[in-house]
């Protein structure tokens, strides 16, 4: 009988719960497998923290928000331990081989993937299933999470008309997806933002001025605004930009960190933009501004049906390939179909928005400016 693992790691999102019970009734029911669920993502693994998961477990969590297993965001080869950031790619090992594990299941992010390649790499049979509300991960059309956080954003956008357009303001929301726009320009374009700035494109004060100003010309004195929470204007993009070059070009470890910390410093001083540019937008245009930031409403709460479905169908080709004895890669969805990735070629990248992608053309044709004209 294989004995499997499986772990969730990174931000919560919706349809953690769903894909556990898909591979874990996949795994249990069709290939006899037994399963473990490590707690509070690679920290269990580091820790030996675990429970069983029989079919009894996997019951009545398809619905269920957030992960049952708990999660975090720590990194395997410098985990913080009483104190001291530690490389714990050998703990776990050992951990792995003493609990007779035949295979160790990730469901995470592009860092979660980075972990498991490291684990990969140090030996362990990982296989790795794509979830993430910001639809960034290279390699896979889809991650579940993302269609539960496009419906949340698009109900909030359309609620905010109905402010926006009773008192003449203009309303922001800033929206979620890291450092991607796709939540953003998806949620902005079905909920009918008049203008949708994302991080690919870096904005122009003066465009957005203008956009709204020509809506004003028309007799909307109003404006719905999504803001990604990564999208800078000009100078700040390019700013961040030179910081990341300067991490990218760094090969010692001191000049690296001092780099990144540089870049840390920079982002932080950049983390209030919406506030910040509601203020400038209050002053230009004369209309009285407010923010609104979605957050973790965004992922929160029970999984939409797209995403149940990505996740039972991920989740059960996973415990396949597991079976198959296929490690080192990652579970895609490819239209209605599913294939696989190395490992490798996903940890630690970013799938960004395409300029020419449709969603960017189709938010263009229909007249949202997207702050660059
Ligand atoms: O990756 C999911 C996400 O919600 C991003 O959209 C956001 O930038 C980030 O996580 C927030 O992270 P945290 O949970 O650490 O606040």
């Amino acid at each position: 009988k294989k004995k499997v693992g499986i772990l969730t790691a990174g931000g919560d999102c919706p349809g953690l719960n769903a894909a556990i019970r898909g591979f874990g009734k996949a795994a249990i029911r069709q290939h006899g497998m037994e399963l473990i669920g490590f707690q509070d993502g690679v920290r269990g693994l580091a820790e030996n923290r675990y429970v069983p998961l029989d079919g009894r477990a996997l019951s009545g969590i398809l619905t269920v928000g957030g992960t049952i297993l708990g999660t975090s965001r720590d990194k395997v080869n410098r985990m913080v331990v009483d104190g001291e950031t530690r490389d714990m790619i050998p703990t776990i090992k050992e951990n792995y081989e003493k609990l007779g594990l035949d295979a160790l299941v990730t469901l995470g992010g592009g860092g979660t993937a980075r972990n498991a390649n490291k684990l990969s790499k140090a030996g362990l049979n990982v296989l790795h299933l794509p979830k993430t509300i910001d639809n960034d991960i290279i390699g896979t059309d889809d991650s579940f999470g993302f269609s539960t956080a496009l419906e949340i954003a698009t109900d909030a956008i359309d609620r905010l008309h109905s402010t926006a357009h009773s008192h003449h303001r203009i309303i922001l929301a800033e929206i979620m997806g890291h450092r991607a726009g796709w939540l953003a320009l998806g949620s902005g374009i079905a909920g009918g933002a008049d203008i949708i700035l994302l991080p690919e494109v870096p904005y122009h004060l003066d465009a957005i001025v203008d956009a709204v100003e020509q809506r004003r010309k028309e007799g909307l004195n109003f404006s719905v605004i999504a803001v990604a929470e990564g999208a800078r204007n000009e100078t700040d993009a390019l700013a961040m930009s030179g910081a990341q070059a300067l991490v990218d070009e760094s090969r010692n470890p001191d000049t690296k960190a001092a780099a990144k910390k540089a870049k840390a410093d920079l982002e932080r001083s950049m983390r209030d933009n919406t506030m910040k540019l509601a203020t400038q937008l209050e002053d230009a245009t004369g209309l009285e501004s407010r923010v609104t930031i979605l957050g973790y409403v965004q992922r929160g709460g029970t999984p939409c049906a797209q995403d149940r479905l990505l996740a039972t169908r991920l989740g059960t080709k996973g415990a396949q390939l597991v079976d198959d004895g296929e490690f080192g890669i990652m579970v895609t969805a490819e239209g209605t179909g599913t294939g696989t990735i190395p490992l490798k070629e996903v940890g630690g990248k970013v799938k960004y928005v395409p300029l020419d992608h449709p969603w960017v053309e189709a938010a263009r044709s229909v007249g949202t400016s997207l702050g660059d004209d």
